[in-house]
């Protein structure tokens, strides 16, 4: 699932989805909900130029509903349309056709003064891995009614899907990388499963996501560890956790590795709720919430 990223790798990256790009009128830029600028590649306005774009925010259904709220309203700032889908459920998904008709509507008028008429929308998506390209993919392929087939502009390994009368989605989504040499974007990513549990030092990241649910999501805490008050700093919240659930090596000592893995569990299987791991006003503090003391 996760790509290691190294220069050659990203310009190659790169090369490819700006090829593609070329045979797109409307970009589709995925993002996950719970963290959506930790979740978006950092050249993204570089790479897709003045191309019209919509950000989706997938997995809304994992994610706190009045924060996805405050990022709709962010990217509107940054004049972006933005959509909140779960492209599991496909929940949100039935709004884009519509979307991405108004965003295409200068380029058809253009289209339609030059005599150019009755050419399907093309559209593609665009994420770093794990945001669930592929499922929205398998999402909107199953509402097509057929697979179109190679088309001559068209590289034979890509193929066109039919999503309703007027889009046209290209099969195989461009792949980018995250700004995984920021440490917090890194924390973020590995709390929502991004990053290959190999990679990640499970007490680390807990500790950031108990932090951050410290201050903003407390009753979740002390609901789910049936606490009556909470401990007074994040460590002892995880040595709390590890308590409860029985996480303990010889003579009574937390294993805190092993809590750490399991509250992480839980919270990506939901049972802490709908939680983010982002909200815009981190990406104004000089110490964001849950940042590590280092
Ligand atoms: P990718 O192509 O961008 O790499 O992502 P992909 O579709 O493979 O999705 C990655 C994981 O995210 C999958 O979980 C998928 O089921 C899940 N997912 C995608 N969209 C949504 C959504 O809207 N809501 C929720 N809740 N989950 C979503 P997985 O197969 O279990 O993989 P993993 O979690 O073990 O990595």
């Amino acid at each position: 699932m996760t790509i290691q990223w190294f220069p050659g790798h990203m310009a190659k990256a790169r090369r490819q989805v700006t090829e593609k790009l070329n045979l797109i009128d409307v970009v589709i830029e995925l993002l996950d909900a719970r963290l959506p600028l930790s979740s978006r590649n950092p050249m993204i306005d570089e790479i897709v130029g003045d191309k019209p774009r919509l950000i989706l925010l997938n997995k809304a259904d994992m994610a706190d509903e009045k924060v996805t709220e405050e990022w709709t309203a962010y990217f509107r700032g940054l004049g972006i349309r933005t959509l909140p889908i779960d492209a599991l459920s496909g929940k949100g998904v039935n709004k884009l056709p519509e979307l991405c008709r108004e965003l295409a509507a200068d380029m058809l008028t253009k289209r339609a003064e030059r005599g150019m008429q009755g050419r399907a929308i093309r559209i593609m998506i665009l994420g770093i891995p794990n945001v669930g390209k592929s499922s929205l993919i398998n999402r909107l392929s199953k509402r097509s009614v057929a697979q179109t087939g190679d088309r001559p502009a068209v590289t034979k390994a890509q193929q066109w899907v039919k999503v309703g009368d007027t889009l046209e989605l290209l099969d195989t989504p461009g792949i980018l990388w995250p700004k995984f040499e920021d440490q917090m974007v890194g924390l973020r990513l590995a709390a929502s499963g991004a990053i290959k549990d190999e990679l990640i030092d499970f007490t680390e990241v807990a500790l950031f996501v108990i932090s951050y649910m410290m201050h903003y999501y407390p009753e979740r805490l002390l609901e789910r560890f049936k606490l009556k008050e909470l401990p007074e700093d994040k460590v002892a919240m995880l040595e709390e956790i590890g308590r409860k659930r029985g996480c303990l090596i010889s003579r009574g000592e937390i294993d805190y590795d092993k809590a750490a893995e399991l509250f992480l569990r839980e919270l990506r299987s939901g049972k802490l709720g709908r939680v983010s791991v982002e909200r815009p006003i981190d990406w104004e503090m000089e110490e964001p919430i849950g940042k590590p003391l280092m």
